[in-house]
Protein backbone atom coordinates (compact mmCIF):
# COMPACT_ATOMS: atom_id res chain seq x y z
CA UNK A 1 0.00 0.00 0.00
CA UNK A 2 1.35 3.54 -0.88
CA UNK A 3 0.62 6.06 1.37
CA UNK A 4 -0.13 9.06 -0.11
CA UNK A 5 1.64 12.71 0.39
CA UNK A 6 -0.07 16.09 0.09
CA UNK A 7 2.73 18.43 -0.06
CA UNK A 8 2.73 22.24 -0.08
CA UNK A 9 4.97 24.13 -2.06
CA UNK A 10 4.88 27.90 -1.06
CA UNK A 11 7.43 28.85 -3.46
CA UNK A 12 9.04 32.22 -2.97
CA UNK A 13 5.92 33.68 -0.38
CA UNK A 14 5.57 34.78 2.90
CA UNK A 15 7.59 35.71 6.01
CA UNK A 16 9.44 33.92 8.67
CA UNK A 17 6.18 35.53 10.63
CA UNK A 18 3.62 34.40 8.11
CA UNK A 19 5.01 31.01 7.64
CA UNK A 20 5.04 30.39 11.27
CA UNK A 21 1.22 31.94 11.38
CA UNK A 22 0.62 29.61 8.32
CA UNK A 23 1.60 26.53 9.46
CA UNK A 24 0.35 26.89 13.18
CA UNK A 25 -3.09 27.27 11.43
CA UNK A 26 -2.62 24.36 9.48
CA UNK A 27 -1.55 22.11 12.67
CA UNK A 28 -5.45 21.19 14.24
CA UNK A 29 -6.69 21.26 10.61
CA UNK A 30 -4.69 18.30 9.66
CA UNK A 31 -3.84 17.20 13.02
CA UNK A 32 -6.78 14.11 12.48
CA UNK A 33 -5.01 13.37 8.46
CA UNK A 34 -4.19 9.68 8.82
CA UNK A 35 -4.48 8.63 5.78
CA UNK A 36 -1.90 10.63 4.50
CA UNK A 37 1.59 12.05 4.76
CA UNK A 38 1.37 15.78 5.13
CA UNK A 39 4.63 18.17 4.00
CA UNK A 40 4.76 21.62 3.74
CA UNK A 41 7.82 23.49 2.51
CA UNK A 42 8.63 27.25 3.21
CA UNK A 43 11.02 29.32 1.78
CA UNK A 44 14.82 28.59 3.50
CA UNK A 45 14.46 31.42 5.95
CA UNK A 46 11.83 30.25 7.74
CA UNK A 47 12.61 26.51 7.70
CA UNK A 48 13.58 26.49 11.22
CA UNK A 49 11.22 28.23 12.91
CA UNK A 50 8.69 26.36 11.17
CA UNK A 51 10.11 22.98 11.95
CA UNK A 52 10.76 23.74 15.24
CA UNK A 53 7.31 25.07 15.74
CA UNK A 54 5.98 21.73 13.97
CA UNK A 55 7.93 19.34 16.07
CA UNK A 56 6.07 16.76 17.52
CA UNK A 57 3.21 16.70 14.48
CA UNK A 58 2.27 15.03 11.74
CA UNK A 59 3.71 18.00 9.55
CA UNK A 60 6.65 17.64 8.08
CA UNK A 61 8.54 20.19 6.61
CA UNK A 62 10.78 20.01 3.52
CA UNK A 63 13.13 22.80 1.67
CA UNK A 64 12.20 23.44 -2.32
CA UNK A 65 16.09 23.22 -3.43
CA UNK A 66 19.20 22.42 -2.18
CA UNK A 67 22.77 22.85 -3.48
CA UNK A 68 24.40 19.90 -5.77
CA UNK A 69 27.85 20.21 -3.47
CA UNK A 70 27.30 17.61 -0.51
CA UNK A 71 30.27 19.24 1.59
CA UNK A 72 30.39 22.64 3.09
CA UNK A 73 32.43 24.91 1.17
CA UNK A 74 32.87 28.37 -0.85
CA UNK A 75 29.17 28.43 -2.48
CA UNK A 76 28.37 31.33 -2.02
CA UNK A 77 24.32 31.68 -1.82
CA UNK A 78 23.83 27.93 -1.83
CA UNK A 79 22.44 25.53 1.17
CA UNK A 80 23.70 21.84 1.34
CA UNK A 81 21.33 19.08 1.97
CA UNK A 82 22.91 18.62 5.11
CA UNK A 83 22.19 22.14 6.67
CA UNK A 84 18.56 21.86 5.45
CA UNK A 85 18.80 18.41 7.32
CA UNK A 86 20.52 20.31 10.78
CA UNK A 87 16.95 23.15 10.54
CA UNK A 88 14.78 20.28 10.87
CA UNK A 89 14.02 19.11 7.61
CA UNK A 90 12.71 15.61 6.37
CA UNK A 91 12.38 16.65 2.32
CA UNK A 92 13.78 18.54 -0.28
CA UNK A 93 12.02 18.92 -3.97
CA UNK A 94 14.49 18.92 -6.38
CA UNK A 95 13.94 19.82 -10.05
CA UNK A 96 10.89 21.61 -9.74
CA UNK A 97 9.65 23.12 -13.47
CA UNK A 98 10.83 26.78 -12.58
CA UNK A 99 14.18 25.73 -11.20
CA UNK A 100 14.57 24.24 -14.39
CA UNK A 101 13.17 27.16 -16.30
CA UNK A 102 14.71 29.98 -14.48
CA UNK A 103 17.84 28.72 -13.03
CA UNK A 104 19.10 26.40 -15.49
CA UNK A 105 19.06 23.23 -13.33
CA UNK A 106 19.39 20.58 -15.92
CA UNK A 107 19.06 16.82 -15.45
CA UNK A 108 22.50 16.23 -14.29
CA UNK A 109 22.31 18.82 -11.65
CA UNK A 110 18.99 17.29 -10.30
CA UNK A 111 20.45 14.08 -10.50
CA UNK A 112 23.62 15.82 -8.48
CA UNK A 113 20.79 17.16 -5.72
CA UNK A 114 18.99 14.19 -5.66
CA UNK A 115 21.93 12.15 -4.41
CA UNK A 116 22.69 15.18 -1.96
CA UNK A 117 19.65 14.92 -0.95
CA UNK A 118 19.76 11.38 -0.10
CA UNK A 119 23.50 11.41 1.32
CA UNK A 120 21.48 13.94 3.92
CA UNK A 121 19.15 11.61 4.84
CA UNK A 122 16.49 13.69 3.45
CA UNK A 123 13.46 12.22 1.30
CA UNK A 124 13.79 13.45 -2.03
CA UNK A 125 10.69 14.90 -4.11
CA UNK A 126 11.68 15.08 -8.09
CA UNK A 127 9.83 17.06 -9.91
CA UNK A 128 9.58 15.83 -14.07
CA UNK A 129 7.09 17.06 -16.64
CA UNK A 130 6.59 18.10 -19.96
CA UNK A 131 6.12 21.73 -21.64
CA UNK A 132 2.54 22.49 -23.61
CA UNK A 133 5.24 22.78 -27.11
CA UNK A 134 6.45 19.15 -26.07
CA UNK A 135 3.10 17.84 -25.16
CA UNK A 136 1.31 18.91 -28.51
CA UNK A 137 4.76 17.42 -30.23
CA UNK A 138 3.42 13.74 -28.57
CA UNK A 139 6.41 13.64 -26.49
CA UNK A 140 5.08 13.89 -23.42
CA UNK A 141 6.30 10.63 -22.16
CA UNK A 142 9.51 10.73 -23.50
CA UNK A 143 10.42 14.10 -21.80
CA UNK A 144 9.18 12.37 -18.12
CA UNK A 145 11.54 9.38 -19.35
CA UNK A 146 14.36 11.47 -20.11
CA UNK A 147 14.07 13.37 -17.30
CA UNK A 148 13.53 10.07 -14.84
CA UNK A 149 16.82 8.79 -16.32
CA UNK A 150 18.63 12.04 -15.72
CA UNK A 151 17.50 13.32 -12.40
CA UNK A 152 17.59 9.53 -10.89
CA UNK A 153 20.76 8.15 -12.49
CA UNK A 154 22.92 5.70 -10.55
CA UNK A 155 20.11 5.31 -7.75
CA UNK A 156 20.08 1.88 -6.09
CA UNK A 157 16.58 -0.27 -4.92
CA UNK A 158 17.12 1.09 -1.55
CA UNK A 159 17.83 4.42 -2.54
CA UNK A 160 14.20 4.77 -3.97
CA UNK A 161 12.62 4.16 -0.61
CA UNK A 162 13.45 7.98 0.00
CA UNK A 163 12.54 9.09 -3.59
CA UNK A 164 8.92 10.79 -4.43
CA UNK A 165 8.33 11.65 -7.89
CA UNK A 166 6.23 14.30 -8.40
CA UNK A 167 4.70 14.54 -12.18
CA UNK A 168 4.05 18.05 -13.14
CA UNK A 169 2.82 19.28 -16.46
CA UNK A 170 4.19 22.69 -16.78
CA UNK A 171 1.14 23.95 -18.85
CA UNK A 172 -0.58 22.99 -15.49
CA UNK A 173 1.55 25.19 -12.94
CA UNK A 174 -0.35 28.20 -11.69
CA UNK A 175 -2.52 28.31 -15.05
CA UNK A 176 -5.56 27.04 -13.33
CA UNK A 177 -5.45 24.39 -16.55
CA UNK A 178 -5.59 21.48 -14.16
CA UNK A 179 -4.14 18.01 -16.24
CA UNK A 180 -7.65 15.85 -16.36
CA UNK A 181 -7.32 13.07 -13.88
CA UNK A 182 -6.97 10.66 -17.25
CA UNK A 183 -4.48 12.67 -18.34
CA UNK A 184 -2.79 12.30 -15.24
CA UNK A 185 -3.36 8.43 -14.66
CA UNK A 186 -2.41 8.31 -18.27
CA UNK A 187 1.38 9.73 -17.53
CA UNK A 188 1.69 8.39 -13.75
CA UNK A 189 1.15 4.83 -15.20
CA UNK A 190 3.99 5.73 -17.42
CA UNK A 191 6.24 6.79 -15.04
CA UNK A 192 5.74 3.93 -12.66
CA UNK A 193 6.30 1.63 -15.98
CA UNK A 194 9.50 3.30 -16.51
CA UNK A 195 10.19 2.34 -12.72
CA UNK A 196 9.56 -0.85 -13.90
CA UNK A 197 12.33 -1.10 -16.30
CA UNK A 198 14.69 0.86 -15.10
CA UNK A 199 14.40 -1.25 -11.59
CA UNK A 200 11.56 -3.63 -10.95
CA UNK A 201 8.00 -4.71 -10.42
CA UNK A 202 8.24 -4.33 -7.29
CA UNK A 203 10.11 -0.76 -7.11
CA UNK A 204 7.66 0.56 -9.73
CA UNK A 205 4.45 -0.53 -7.19
CA UNK A 206 6.23 0.60 -4.25
CA UNK A 207 7.51 4.20 -5.83
CA UNK A 208 4.56 7.49 -5.06
CA UNK A 209 3.76 9.84 -7.71
CA UNK A 210 2.52 12.67 -6.71
CA UNK A 211 0.51 15.06 -9.31
CA UNK A 212 1.30 18.97 -9.49
CA UNK A 213 -0.61 21.71 -11.48
CA UNK A 214 -3.23 23.75 -9.90
CA UNK A 215 -4.39 21.39 -7.52
CA UNK A 216 -7.74 22.95 -5.71
CA UNK A 217 -9.99 21.65 -2.85
CA UNK A 218 -12.65 20.96 -5.86
CA UNK A 219 -10.27 18.77 -7.82
CA UNK A 220 -7.66 16.89 -5.57
CA UNK A 221 -10.67 14.07 -5.15
CA UNK A 222 -11.17 13.07 -8.73
CA UNK A 223 -7.32 13.10 -9.20
CA UNK A 224 -6.95 11.00 -5.65
CA UNK A 225 -9.65 8.22 -7.42
CA UNK A 226 -7.01 7.33 -10.15
CA UNK A 227 -5.12 4.31 -9.20
CA UNK A 228 -1.31 5.90 -10.12
CA UNK A 229 -2.01 8.87 -8.30
CA UNK A 230 -0.30 8.65 -5.07
CA UNK A 231 -0.76 12.52 -3.87
CA UNK A 232 -0.19 15.89 -4.73
CA UNK A 233 2.18 18.88 -5.04
CA UNK A 234 0.18 21.80 -4.55
CA UNK A 235 1.21 25.61 -5.08
CA UNK A 236 -1.20 28.24 -4.71
CA UNK A 237 -3.64 26.51 -2.70
CA UNK A 238 -1.60 25.59 -0.21
CA UNK A 239 -0.42 29.24 0.67
CA UNK A 240 -3.31 29.23 2.91
CA UNK A 241 -3.87 26.85 5.60
CA UNK A 242 -7.67 26.60 5.31
CA UNK A 243 -7.44 25.81 1.42
CA UNK A 244 -4.74 23.42 1.88
CA UNK A 245 -6.40 21.80 4.73
CA UNK A 246 -9.24 21.02 2.78
CA UNK A 247 -7.35 19.30 -0.04
CA UNK A 248 -5.40 17.10 2.82
CA UNK A 249 -8.49 16.38 4.15
CA UNK A 250 -10.18 15.19 0.48
CA UNK A 251 -11.30 11.95 2.28
P1 LIG B 1 0.26 25.33 -8.58
O1 LIG B 1 1.81 24.95 -8.43
O2 LIG B 1 -0.50 24.40 -7.65
O3 LIG B 1 0.17 26.77 -8.14
O4 LIG B 1 -0.11 25.12 -10.00
C1 LIG B 1 2.23 23.62 -8.33
C2 LIG B 1 3.73 23.57 -8.21
O5 LIG B 1 4.40 24.42 -8.82
O6 LIG B 1 4.29 22.72 -7.51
Amino acid sequence: MRKPVIAGNWKMYKTVGESVATALALKPLVANANHCEVVIAPVFTALKSVADRLDGSNIRVSAQNCAAEQKEGAFTGEVAASMVRDAGCSHVIVGHSERRQYYFDTDEIVSRKTQAGLAAGLTVIVCVGETLEQRDQGSAESVARNQLAGGLSGLTASDLDRIIVAYEPVWAIGTGRTATPEQAQEMHAFIRRVFAERHSASAANAIRVLYGGSVKPDNIAGLMKQPDIDGALVGGASLKAESFAEIVNYK
